[in-house]
């Protein structure tokens, strides 16, 4: 018996913070014009002082399981997309899994930066496909306020915290069309541009976490080239084209970004979701965060055809097909 990946719950949360353009000369040099003009970033939300990225994806967990209205004993695999986990072990995704009072199934930590979310998805598509596991819980949860180096105008005005999760539950695949599922996916990495972006610490590099350290116009032309290319081979391999897909879920770095991505597959601009101006860059969370937002206001709607695309330090970068 072969099986396919049915979505069957989607949630996220923001922290109650909001910071907007408008707060960041008080402490920096930089314009609301500026940010909006170079990025389309109008606002972030910020964590509270107690709160940690268990506790933004615990939240968005909760609403993924009430819309799927099922029991949180029911999840078998937890799988936490993090960059900025709550300790260096155990991982946040144990942390969430006793928060959600979880004793069964396993739990594992995700590191591919921006890219982590898709990463994540695809993993539990392959655990869904090999018939280990029936629901799978998937959380992009992150607070990079707390790695920004908010003295450097260049990367602290790009992120926000927030988390998003879903939900994919294995269904018999019987090959019917508009059937759900993961259709097409590919994902790629190359670690000869980590150097691009990267924090200047770690466990065993300093024993500290470190800050965010990017260069900026050679990341923007990597995610265009990278997430139009990577995106063309996954539809490519599905069948479908640009016209089939009801809606792009791109990360949300850049509106430029977004922009030229959109041109590149020969698609209206009006096909990409964007929250952008209202989350910031929230890395791992980015993905399910815009996906929930999507939903939640009818842009995105039961059986639409998706196309998801990342691209993240490392480079990590992919993209996915994914009916709903
Ligand atoms: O999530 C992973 C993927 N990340 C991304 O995809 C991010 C990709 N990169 C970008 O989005 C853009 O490169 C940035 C938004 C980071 C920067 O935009 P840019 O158009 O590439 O600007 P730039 O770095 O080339 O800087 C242009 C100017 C510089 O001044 P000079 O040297 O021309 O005098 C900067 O110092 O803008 C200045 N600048 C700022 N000015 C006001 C940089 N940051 C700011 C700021 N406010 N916040």
């Amino acid at each position: 018996m072969e099986f396919r990946s049915r979505l069957i719950g989607v949630g996220s949360y923001l922290p109650e913070k909001v910071l907007t353009n408008d707060d960041l000369p008080a402490i920096l040099e930089t314009s609301h014009e500026w940010i909006m003009e170079r990025t389309g970033i109008a606002q972030r939300h910020i964590a509270a002082t107690n709160e940690l990225t268990s506790d933004l994806g615990y939240q968005a967990a909760l609403k993924a399981l009430e819309y799927a209205s099922i029991s949180p004993q029911s999840i078998d695999l937890i799988i936490v997309a993090t960059s900025t986990p709550d300790h260096t072990f155990p991982s946040t995704a144990v942390e969430i899994q006793s928060k959600l009072g979880i004793y069964n199934g396993f739990a594992f930590d995700l590191q591919a930066v921006c890219s982590g979310f898709l990463y994540a998805l695809i993993t539990a598509d392959n655990y869904i496909k090999s018939g280990s596991v029936k629901r799978v819980l998937i959380i992009g949860a992150e607070i990079f306020s707390r790695i920004v180096d908010w003295n450097d105008r260049s990367t602290c005005i790009l992120f926000g915290d927030g988390a998003g999760a879903v939900i994919m539950q294995a269904e018999h695949k019987l090959n019917l069309p508009n059937e759900s599922g993961i259709l097409a996916s590919k994902l790629c990495s190359d670690g000869r541009y980590a150097d691009l972006l990267y924090t200047d610490g770690g466990p065993a590099m300093s024993e500290k976490v470190g800050k965010i350290h990017m260069q900026g116009r050679e990341v923007f032309k990597h995610a265009v080239e990278k997430m139009s290319s990577v995106s063309a081979e996954v539809l490519n391999q599905s069948g479908y084209n640009i016209d089939d897909i009801s809606k792009i879920i791109p990360h949300q770095a850049n509106t430029r970004i977004l922009q030229s991505v959109s041109k590149k597959l020969n698609c209206p601009y009006s096909k990409i979701m964007s929250t952008i101006d209202k989350h910031a860059n929230t890395s791992a969370a980015s993905i399910p965060l815009a996906l929930d937002y999507g939903i939640r206001t009818e842009q995105i709607n039961s059986q639409d055809l998706i196309l998801l695309m990342a691209l993240g330090a490392g480079f990590t970068w992919g993209s996915a097909i994914v009916r709903l």
